[in-house]
């Protein structure tokens, strides 16, 4: 069992999708362990994407997800990392699968709807930028 952290960004809170987004991840099989809604500051956003500060888009993305609330789910299965990224599909909506949440839903390469860590450590780092032990179950 794996642990994976997925986030519903805000352009899709804005669009009432937190219900149909859950349920997708929900029926590849991933179980919920941790959810909450929160608005991140600019500072708080580029923290969590401290990783990419040296991108061209860091400034225009820091912006974007501290734009509105976003919800931050801690998602359990087997090969969960790899599960909920397919739930997702490719980065840029244009490139994503048929069925999937950025396919469905997402805007543009930025305003692509849903977020999940890339890698164990990475899903560590970011569980833990959002989840205490308190706040998570399993
Ligand atoms: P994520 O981290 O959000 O799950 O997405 P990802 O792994 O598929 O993509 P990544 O390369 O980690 O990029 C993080 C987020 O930055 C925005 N982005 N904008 N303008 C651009 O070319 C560009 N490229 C990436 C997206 O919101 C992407 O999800
Ligand atoms: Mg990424």
């Amino acid at each position: 069992m794996e642990k994976t952290l997925g986030i519903i960004k805000p352009n899709a809170v804005g669009k009432n999708l937190v219900g149909p987004i859950i349920r997708m991840a929900e029926e590849s099989g991933l179980s919920v362990k941790g959810l909450k809604m929160i608005h991140l500051s600019t500072e708080q956003a580029e923290g969590f994407y401290y990783v990419h500060r040296e991108r061209p888009f860091f400034g225009s993305l820091t912006k974007f997800m501290s734009e509105g609330p976003i919800v931050v789910i801690v998602f359990q299965g087997e090969a969960a990392i790899e599960k909920w990224r397919k739930v997702m599909g490719a980065t840029d909506p244009e490139q994503a699968e048929e069925g999937t949440i950025r396919k469905l839903f997402g805007e543009n390469i930025e305003r692509n709807s849903a977020h999940g860590s890339d890698s164990p450590e990475s899903a560590e780092y970011e569980i833990g930028y959002f989840f205490s032990d308190l706040e998570q179950v399993g």
